[in-house]
């Protein structure tokens, strides 16, 4: 139970919202938890025929919550974030994700994981783990070098460059880029609506068959990417890089090596 996550059902639509505007919907230890929660349960409920994963009109996520990176650093397969990113890799129904404004860090990764996505056309997508002294994870340092090529994905996930929702779409990350928060939301609700009219049994062979080609080797991929992720948290490089964002300073990495 997350008072930052609010569940909402609309027929056999399951609608998952981030809604912690103060914070830009950073997502803490308990979000992940209710993320997981919710996902486990449309798993086990029939009645579910796909899942909707959303924030605001003007704000998806800042990612995880730098706070709880410094405070409490996710201690691997234990951990919240880790549930909730093994619920949506493993969820057997269709995700569709509904992205408007800021999407960071894991607001990006986890669109690797959903089935269909749409954006804002001025989203701001971003995934700065380099510059947070970081590595990727959940396996965008194997799924986005085959999508968009290693030049592309170098300046994503090297440079930790921001890329807008028109780049995202045409660059297959999404499926459509649209105007505004509220048209990407009214697209993304009736896709997702469609897969009621659909053989819900057909849909899951469906999507498994898609997911199914080097999955192993994603598992193993994610798993190392989450070793790494969690010995990083704690270099001097890290601690650095978050206390920086915190005090609302440039970190200052001259006296590494
Ligand atoms: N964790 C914790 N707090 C966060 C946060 C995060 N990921 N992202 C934003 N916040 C907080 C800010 O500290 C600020 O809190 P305060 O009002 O108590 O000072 C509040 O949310 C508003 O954020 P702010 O940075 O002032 O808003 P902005 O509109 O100028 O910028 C972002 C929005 C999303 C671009 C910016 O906050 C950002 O880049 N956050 C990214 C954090 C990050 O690196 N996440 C990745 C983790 S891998």
């Amino acid at each position: 139970m997350s008072e930052h996550i609010h569940l909402e059902r609309d027929q056999g639509l399951l609608i998952i919202r981030m809604q912690r505007a103060d914070k830009m919907n950073a997502l803490t230890r308990a979000m992940y938890g209710a993320m997981a929660d919710a996902l486990d349960a449309a798993g086990e409920d029939r009645s579910v025929r796909a899942v909707l994963i959303t924030g605001s009109e003007t704000c998806f996520t800042s990612g995880n919550d730098v706070a709880d990176f410094i405070q409490a650093p996710p201690s691997g397969l234990d951990s919240e974030v880790f549930r909730f990113m093994k619920a949506l890799f493993d969820f057997a129904k269709p995700v569709v994700a509904a992205v408007s404004g800021p999407a960071v860090g894991i607001g990006t990764t986890l669109l690797l994981h959903c089935d269909l996505v749409y954006v804002a056309r001025d989203a701001k997508l971003k995934m700065p783990f380099v510059n947070l002294g970081l590595c990727p994870e959940f396996g965008s340092s194997l799924i986005l070098p085959r999508m968009l090529g290693h030049a592309r994905a170098a300046q994503l996930l090297l440079l930790g460059e921001a890329f807008t929702g028109e780049q995202a779409a045409a660059w297959g990350i999404a499926n459509e880029a649209l105007d505004d928060g509220a048209a990407t939301l009214a697209r993304a609700r009736e896709m997702a609506q469609r897969f009621e009219q659909l053989a819900p049994s057909a849909v899951a062979v469906s999507k498994r068959l898609m997911r199914e080609p080097g999955r192993e080797e994603l598992r193993q991929v994610i798993m190392e990417e989450g070793e790494l992720f969690g010995q990083r948290l704690r270099t001097p490089e890290a601690i650095e890089a978050l206390s920086a964002f915190m005090q609302r300073r440039k970190p200052d990495f001259s006296r590494f090596a």
